[in-house]
């Protein structure tokens, strides 16, 4: 089995080449390892709690989704989305809210750090946070959770919210597995609880001051926008003491040996760095960085502009993304609604046990049409619920619904698109169900089915 690994951007800001070494470019690599599910996507709902300029949120996702695409993230291979097109994450975000307990969330550093802030001006503690603020590692825990990652690389400043994601989880699981078991007909527990990657190897990038390079210390490094130019500035303004050509340098007295070495082999940061203690000057060794940071970044900026230039391509493609991502999302989120007591009125009858309510139980009809040998599953009131692929021959027909019926068995529904749903049979599509009439009905029908399943299966 492969591992989920999933990971957000936040969408409040321009990338910088801080976020590109420490995120964006381990991502890349990530998504393209065989043994991986990669799920990456803009967080632009957590964008909306510390930036009220829609401008600015809309020009973030456009900016960070070209960054991704143009520094080689492949949208076929991984799941690609926006987390505003999943209404199921602040659907499941507030589950989990009513599970999350306040004190928890008292002790989230950003939630802290902001009420500390205002404790050394003498003013109110709760002055100027708003709800999204102190909610915050909830609806990350709803990001991670929905899509029941095993893996979330972030930044040391993200551990903590990876661990209440955990706890969340983990509280979740408990009040509810049971029910949540009952309604699936899966066993284990609804969450899987994520692990946190913590990438020792990519160091912080220091900026221009030697400080971490951040928007709020206004010490970047542009990565794409302002184009070769912005970023050979901003090189030029990288802190130095005033030593001249020619007298020894100390590499670690400025930033630049340390964003060199981002971005070279080993060998080639040792020269550079032997070659500032040998006197290189300041200025040859900026030159130097800029053109080793072309070197790597060329050809993405071209395709960064290609891209900036049609959003409408970039638009397409999250919508695909989030297709892909809902496809998950909403079968699952479905049957947590009705873990929690949520789900249709009616489900109970239609998927309960036959033999205790009395009712009809659901049965599994065999037949023959022009493409072949079928079956239909029937729901107790004779409703059909699902029409099976046409097989060869009887025997293959057979065989797939004694291994649907199978005690073992672990038949998951997939979206097909608005109206539809497959089932779908260790990997294998096997049948589709009837036409629905949007999403929340078919969603609510994907259920009911894995209930008759079950209840065969009893
Ligand atoms: N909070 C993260 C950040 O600002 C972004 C984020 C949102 C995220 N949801 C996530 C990261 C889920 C990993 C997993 O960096």
């Amino acid at each position: 089995m492969k591992t989920r690994v999933l990971t957000g951007i936040t969408t409040s800001g321009t990338p910088h080449l801080g976020n590109y070494v420490g995120a964006i470019r381990p991502s890349v690599t990530a998504s393209r390892r065989d043994d991986t599910d990669a799920f990456y996507f803009l967080a632009d709902y957590h964008a909306l709690i510390k930036c009220d300029d829609p401008a600015r949120v809309m020009r973030s996702r456009l900016e960070i989704a070209a960054t991704w695409l143009a520094c080689g993230l492949d949208p076929q291979r991984v799941t690609f989305y926006r987390q505003s097109d999943i209404p199921e994450i602040p659907e499941l975000a507030w589950m989990l809210t009513c599970v999350a307990p306040k004190g928890l969330m008292n002790r989230a550093h950003a939630y802290k750090a902001a009420v500390d802030a205002n404790a050394s001006r003498g003013e109110d503690p709760d002055a100027g946070i708003n709800l999204g603020l102190y909610s915050y590692p909830v609806l990350m825990a709803a990001d991670i959770l929905i899509f029941n990652a095993h893996q979330v690389p972030v930044g040391r400043d993200q551990v903590q919210h990876i661990e209440m994601t955990r706890d969340v989880g983990q509280r979740f699981n408990h009040i509810y597995g049971k029910a949540w078991r009952a309604a699936s007909g899966k066993k284990g527990d609804p969450f899987v609880l994520p692990e946190v990657v913590l990438e020792e190897r990519v160091a912080t990038l220091p900026g221009l001051d030697g400080r971490k390079m951040s928007k709020s210390y206004d010490n970047t490094v542009p990565l794409f926008e302002g184009g070769a130019k912005a970023t050979r500035d901003a090189i030029a303004r990288i802190v130095t003491d005033s030593r001249e050509p020619g007298e020894p340098k100390d590499p670690d007295s400025s930033s630049l040996y340390a964003i060199y070495r981002a971005f070279a082999s080993e060998a080639d940061a040792a020269a550079y760095r032997e070659a500032l203690r040998q006197g290189l000057g300041w200025g040859e060794a900026k030159q130097r960085l800029a053109a080793l940071i072309e070197s790597e970044l060329g050809d993405a900026r071209e395709r960064y502009a290609r891209l900036m230039a049609h959003p409408d391509e970039i638009e397409a493609i999250l919508r695909e993304g989030a297709e892909k991502a809902r496809a998950i999302a909403a079968p699952f989120v479905a049957t947590l609604r009705k873990a929690v007591g949520l789900g249709s009125l009616l489900a109970p009858a239609k998927t309960g046990d036959a033999k205790k309510s009395g009712g009809k139980r659901a049965r599994i009809v065999s037949f023959r049409d022009a493409e072949g040998f079928r079956f239909r599953l029937l729901s107790g009131e004779g409703d059909e619920l699902l029409l099976s692929n046409a097989f060869e021959n009887p025997k293959r027909t057979g065989e797939i619904t004694r291994s649907l019926l199978a005690p073992d068995a672990a038949p998951v529904t997939e979206a097909v698109d608005e109206t539809h749903y497959a089932l779908m049979l260790d990997g294998e599509r096997i049948a589709l169900s009837p036409t629905y009439a949007d999403a929340l009905e078919r969603d609510a029908a994907a259920v009911t089915l894995l209930g008759a399943l079950q209840s065969l299966r009893s």
